[in-house]
């Protein structure tokens, strides 16, 4: 990925030394962000909290934007061995624009709460690795934003500017799983070895490949996209089975999604309110309860970046509906943030959840891309560059499995708590080493016997 050119930060950064001098420094101000102000907003947070903070791109949408994120951790810029890494997704549909502001909300407050010394922000950011990209399609964004008066149109400047829905997207991995699960094959990173066919298709809009590319590159653990229209939190699989419009579509970690739902839905006091009354009368919320839902069971979504995640790579992403209307008046943002404040922070904390660990040899190498499965659950993890890795799970009594070609499989039961994820270290013998043990075993025994038989 692109790195963010420290000359047009420095620019950025000029301009703002002013504004935070002039006292708007720790405070959120709730109003839309337009493109240029959206980078200002973040190179402010930047300014305010430069050790934990990080800006960069990963790549430009189809009008020349760049698709910016903020990152904050302890380490900003480096992958710690053993810290899991998080990302927020806002504004894939670009009228849908709540998501966009609550998460430069959030950045704002984070650093606030960090810089105030707030125990429990201090920690997250020091355990985690933290990625919030408030607008994947900045172009879509200009558009719906430029329409004069209050009222926006339910869909103008929800597409890319090429007019792709980038929630329809993603390469369709779900139809291969579902034969995978019939037929056998890969339960786990479908595109592997696929990147330079993923290169070389022309359907994929900018924002979808630079995505794809940020995916894959980073050990994701735990991720939400951040959408408007309605007020759930939908979980994976978002594509049917059979191609029906409605049907519950349940991968295999349907427990742990669930849990994972609830934890951003039980904290905002309107989705996970029974009673709340539907967005529009004739919306049909019938899958909602405890303001989640799984996607399919409300409708079937092919090609969306839920399930690519969960699919291409050991990210789980989850697909949250923030507001009944999609661009509502600014005076309502207040009102939202506070609504999912507590659940965005909470949702984040989730990433510490399940069994996390390392996979090494006997000589303490790291193990790269080893696979950590579950008994029970088709879907395995595989191992990153310095043998980490993190399996989320819902409380309960495991035997999780390492395995890496050339290696003996090692098995271990495991007992897991809602959180923090427990600690489960495997140290793998390769084969060769084993032959060469049981040659050395077998020469001690022929000398023994040479000896004892006296030949
Ligand atoms: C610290 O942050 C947490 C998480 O957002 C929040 O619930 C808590 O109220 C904050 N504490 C203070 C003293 O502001
Ligand atoms: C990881 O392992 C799988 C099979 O075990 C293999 O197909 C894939 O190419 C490996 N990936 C990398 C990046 O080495
Ligand atoms: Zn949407």
């Amino acid at each position: 990925m692109k790195l963010f050119t420290s000359v047009v930060l420095f620019g950025a950064a000029v301009a703002l030394v002013s504004a935070a001098a002039a006292g708007t420094e720790g405070e959120i101000s709730f109003e839309y962000h337009r493109y240029e102000e959206l980078r200002k907003a973040l190179v402010s947070v930047w300014l305010q909290c430069p050790t934990i903070t990080r800006i960069y791109t990963i790549g430009e949408s189809f009008e020349g934007r760049e698709l910016l994120v903020l990152e904050m951790s302890d380490n900003p810029g480096t992958h710690e061995p053993g810290e899991p890494e998080f990302k927020y997704i806002g504004n894939m549909h670009g009228n849908e624009a709540v998501g966009r502001e609550l998460i430069i909300y959030l950045a704002e407050y984070l650093c606030n709460q960090y810089q105030q010394g707030n125990e429990t922000i201090i920690d997250l950011v020091h355990n985690t690795r933290i990625h919030l990209m408030p607008s994947m399609n900045p172009d879509g964004f200009e558009k719906a934003a430029s329409q004069p008066g209050e009222i926006k149109d339910w869909f103008v400047g929800r597409s890319n500017a090429q007019g792709v829905d980038l929630n329809r997207n993603f390469p369709d991995l779900d139809r291969i799983i579902y034969i995978n699960e019939k037929e056998g094959g890969a339960n786990n990173h479908l595109l592997q070895n696929m990147k330079k066919a993923v290169e070389e298709n022309t359907k994929l809009a900018p924002e979808t490949k630079a995505v794809i590319h940020w995916i894959m590159d980073i050990p994701f653990v735990l991720s939400a996209n951040l959408h408007g229209g309605d007020v759930v939190a939908n979980y994976p699989y978002d594509e049917t089975r059979t191609g029906s419009t409605h049907e519950y579509s349940s991968s295999p970690d349907d427990v742990v999604f669930k849990s994972l739902a609830k934890s951003y839905s039980m904290y905002n006091p309107v989705m996970s309110d029974p009673n709340r009354p539907p967005c529009r009368k004739n919306d049909d919320d019938s899958s909602f309860k405890d303001g989640i839902t799984n996607g399919g069971a409300w409708y079937s979504v092919p090609g969306g970046m839920q399930d690519f995640n969960y699919l291409s790579s050991n990210c789980f992403e989850i697909t949250l509906e923030l507001s009944c209307d999609k661009f509502p008046s600014e005076d309502n943002l207040k009102t939202y943030w506070e609504q999912n404040r507590n659940s965005l922070v909470s949702y984040i904390e989730q990433v510490h959840r399940g069994v996390k660990g390392f996979v090494r040899d006997l000589q303490g190498s790291p193990i790269f891309n080893a696979s950590i499965s579950v008994e029970g659950i088709d879907h395995d993890i595989t191992t990153a560059k310095d043998g980490d890795y993190w399996r989320l799970l819902a409380p309960g009594n495991y035997k999780v499995a390492a395995t890496a070609p050339g290696y003996l499989t090692v098995i271990k039961k495991v007992a897991v708590a809602f959180s923090p994820a427990t600690r489960v270290d495997f140290e793998l013998e390769s084969l060769m080493e084993r032959k060469e043990e049981e040659r050395e075993e077998l020469m001690d025994w022929w000398k023994m016997m040479s000896e004892t038989l006296n030949f």
